[in-house]
């Protein structure tokens, strides 16, 4: 069940063919729809939010339980600052005491916890939180749990950019993919082969950008404090229908599949 995990190859997804009905070796979540489910509940929007970190720990356990080794969770977007203040500093707190809390937990279970996006920005007792909980856990192989939080694709671009031109500052115009790539967050998974967003939008908000570039998008109405197993279910069952083409064509897909 765990094969995968020995092996983590950071090999990109948009460059193999996976056999079929493979379960995803990295899903994407944009975790939308908890202050709609606490306003439908006459509830204030903070309480979606608690709620969902119900979900969190949920999937976290089905992605041990179905042998996903890499997990990556929309927590707070760079634009989500833009939220009333009460929110935000909410958010902030629940964030913090989910690391306090949870972390034991996490190690115990050999999940190596990481925080992508801008934390520079957060407050410093919940950088030092973040640190001490990626140290801790950073020698953990049984999931990847990758928690975006400020971030945004466009400054994960940014700032990759900016790393790839620094570490060569008299090379000029040449750079291509493979240069950029290191410098992006993530760089060391493969590339998400299944995004969820929960919730009912169907858009992107400025989630993984450049990783996302041929990741299979499986949108649901269900809000993120009722994504439960049986709604996780559906999406890796409609992953498992996909034809991943890569460009290629559906005849070419068959042959190799046949091919081995
Ligand atoms: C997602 O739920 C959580 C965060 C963005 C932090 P929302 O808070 O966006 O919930 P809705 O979309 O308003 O229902
Ligand atoms: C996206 O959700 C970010 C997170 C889930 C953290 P939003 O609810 O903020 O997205 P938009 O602004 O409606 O697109
Ligand atoms: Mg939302």
């Amino acid at each position: 069940m765990f094969g995968f995990l020995r092996s983590p190859a950071p090999v990109s997804s948009t460059q193999e063919i996976p056999t079929h009905s493979e379960f995803p070796n990295h899903i994407a979540i944009v975790m939308d729809g908890n202050g709609r489910w606490a306003s439908k509940r006459l509830m204030p929007r903070v309480a979606g939010h608690k709620r969902g970190l119900e979900t969190v720990r949920r999937m976290v356990q089905l992605c041990i339980e179905r042998g996903v080794p890499n997990l990556t969770l929309f927590a707070f977007s760079s634009e989500n600052w833009r939220r009333p203040a009460d929110e935000v500093s909410f958010l902030m707190q629940l964030f913090m005491r989910a690391l306090r809390e949870e972390v034991k937990l996490l190690h115990k279970h050999h999940i190596r916890l990481r925080v992508i996006g801008e934390t520079s920005r957060f407050a410093p007792e919940l950088q030092a939180a973040i640190a001490e909980a990626e140290a801790l856990t950073a020698g953990n192989t049984a999931l990847n749990l990758s928690i975006a939080a400020n971030y945004g694709g466009r400054w994960d671009l940014m700032q990759a950019v900016n790393h790839m031109v620094a570490t060569e500052p008299d090379r000029h115009g040449d750079f291509t993919e493979e240069d950029l790539r290191p410098h992006l967050c993530l760089a060391d998974l493969p590339e998400p082969d299944l995004f969820i967003r929960t919730g009912g939008e169907q858009r992107v908000s400025n989630f993984l950008l450049w990783q996302l570039a041929y990741t299979e998008f499986y949108f649901t109405d269900c809000l993120w404090p009722e994504f439960d197993e049986a709604a996780f279910d559906l999406a890796i069952a409609s992953f498992q229908r996909r034809e991943r083409r890569f460009g290629r064509t559906s005849e070419q897909i068959k042959e190799k599949r046949m091919v081995g």
